[in-house]
């Protein structure tokens, strides 16, 4: 058994900025199925926002008001507030640990326009924000006493009345399964687009962190809310950034239409993201999309070589690579792809894990990132908001951490869910049915796509129910080809498409459920908001017989509920 006071699950920004606090003053590990630089983080590009006002005044109070306005006031205010008041001092405590930001011609950190906010507040990196951040964190983190366990995949929670006891985790390299007994556990496990089949995000987006809460019988939050970025790139999914449209990049159809001007006129190609997703959406069913009809296009023509060369040349080469275009002289096809989780794992301000709607907290348990659910994002990210949500509630998980570990202990470590662990990855290994994980995967994620898109109704969501159920049925009768112990992806791969399918039954139940439109949650069959009836968070659990949704108050303090509009 390994004995760490602290387990940091995931090696993102989220993971490394609460690890690299935590080892000031405790003995830290890092368990991450992957190297820490390969983390989903490194994949952000256009941005991290804070009310610097460094190109234009602004205020905690303005970012404070676009985030619940963007959040369709569904986030909770005082998290919000903690989010965009703490956000500047975030920005230099990043640059003063070396992140190299663009700069403007004063030497100031340079800020962009991005989706939803009425000010440039997005401090960037060209277009390697996040790739710039994740290097920088990870660097500073190396001199510190940090233990990291690369290619270690996590399976379980140690939660044992109420107190969690460690984790239990498989060492990919052998191929067996260790118990890691600690004071506290910190997830930070990322998103979980890769459920869907088009998807900005990484192939190691499989909301692992959410299985592993919910076998340990925690429940998730607000999983009904899938936000889909407007600019993926066509069939591909891979992010182009947003940062393209606040450098003054076009979205046009396949008549050359900037089609925007018809659902958001004042913001146009700066609306939210669920607003131009859905635009996009329309144009696409309603066929004016470009040639086969089903994408439209991202124009940067006009920007020029240069401008893009230094300000979007990830984007640059992604379009080259990906689809052979090059946006200096050509329109890049893009379409709507699932890029972020607003829900996750209940969280308070401070990380705190929560294991109710009355917010009972689980002692020693903490989450931080996109895992999480605290919940800053409501129904409807704004662009931006994600690597500062990482960044900042990652350094505020540990501070409670430290906090805990004042009058913390080791308790014992449950056995069964070391044995629970070793037996499962056992049968994972052993199966021989007739049934192929990569083939359910696959099933999975059209089907996520098809039916819990952009656009929703209850017929599509009952049908996408069932065929998650069956996927989950035929699961108990796949069967593995490679017994290996060493680097068996076979193995890794299943179990990761256990946890995708426990957590899309989850997120259709509750979007069957949730009977209005809210910010990317958009039911055809049920026009408008309806703050009346679902003004509220959806706290649901995995039970023996099925999902059991209960419902917890939104948090409003400044900004009561009006209409959204943009
Ligand atoms: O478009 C982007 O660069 C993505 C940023 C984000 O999701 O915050």
């Amino acid at each position: 058994m390994k004995k760490h006071d602290v387990i940091i699950v995931g090696g993102g920004l989220a993971g490394l900025r609460a690890a690299w606090k935590v080892s000031e003053v405790a003995d830290t590990a890092v368990v991450s199925k992957l190297h820490p630089l390969r983390s989903h983080t490194g994949a952000a590009q256009g941005g991290i926002a804070a009310s610097l006002g460094n190109e234009t005044p602004d205020s905690w109070e303005e970012h404070m008001f676009d985030t619940v306005k963007g959040s369709d006031y569904l986030g909770d205010q005082n998290a919000i507030e903690t989010l965009v008041k703490e956000a500047p001092k975030t920005i230099y405590d990043l640059e003063h640990l070396g992140v190299a930001f663009s700069r403007t011609e004063e030497g100031k950190i340079a800020q962009r326009p991005f989706g939803g906010h009425q000010k440039p507040r997005s401090c960037y990196a060209a277009d390697w924000t996040g790739h710039t951040l994740l290097h920088t964190v990870y660097e500073q983190c190396i001199p510190k006493t940090i233990a990291f366990y690369d290619e270690w995949f996590a399976l379980s929670l140690a939660v044992r009345d109420g107190v969690c006891r460690g984790i239990v985790a498989l060492d990919i390299r052998t191929g067996e399964v260790e118990a890691f007994h600690s004071k506290a556990v910190i997830l930070a496990t990322g998103g979980y687009g890769r459920a869907f089949k088009i998807t900005s995000n990484a192939l190691a987006n499989t909301g692992d962190g959410l299985g592993m809460a919910l076998r340990a019988g925690l429940p998730l939050e607000d999983m009904e809310f899938v936000q889909f970025h407007p600019t993926g790139l066509y069939r591909q999914g891979i992010l182009l950034t947003e940062g393209a449209r606040g450098e003054g990049g076009y979205l046009v159809n396949g008549d050359g239409d900037r089609f925007m001007r018809n659902y958001a006129p004042e913001k146009m190609e700066l609306a939210p993201r669920d607003v131009i997703s859905r635009a996009e959406q329309t144009e696409i069913d309603q066929g004016r999309g470009g040639e086969g009809k089903d994408f439209v296009y991202l124009d940067l023509r006009h920007l020029g070589e240069a401008k893009i060369n230094e300000k979007l040349p990830q984007l640059r080469d992604l379009a080259r690579s990906f689809v052979g275009v090059d946006p200096v002289k050509d329109l890049v096809p893009i379409q709507p792809t699932a890029h972020y989780s607003m829900g996750g794992i209940p969280t308070t301000v401070t990380g705190q894990v929560i294991s109710d709607e009355k917010n009972a907290p689980v002692t020693g348990l903490f989450a931080a990132g996109e895992c999480a659910c605290i919940s800053v994002h409501g129904a409807n990210r704004l662009g931006t908001n994600s690597l500062l949500d990482a960044a900042l509630f990652g350094h505020k998980a540990a501070v409670a951490t430290i906090e805990y570990l004042n009058e913390a202990d080791f308790h014992p470590f449950p056995e069964e869910v070391m044995i629970e662990g070793v037996t499962r990855v056992k049968w994972v290994r052993e199966a021989n049915g007739r049934e192929s994980a990569p083939k359910l995967r696959h099933e999975l994620q059209e089907t996520m796509t098809q039916k819990c898109g952009v656009f929703r109704d209850r017929e599509k969501l009952e049908e996408c129910l069932a065929k998650v159920k069956e996927l989950q049925k035929r699961f108990d009768d796949i069967g593995i080809g490679d017994r290996s112990k060493s680097f068996n992806t076979e193995v890794t791969e299943a179990l990761e498409t256990q946890n995708m399918l426990d957590f899309s039954e989850i997120i259709v139940y509750g979007a069957m459920q949730r009977e209005e439109c809210r910010g990317a949650h958009w039911r055809v069959d049920h026009p408008g908001r309806d703050d009346e009836n679902w003004l509220k968070h959806t706290i649901a659990f995995q039970k023996e017989d099925g999902i059991e949704l209960r419902y917890k108050d939104v948090v409003i303090t400044r900004y009561p509920p009006k209409e959204r509009g943009y």
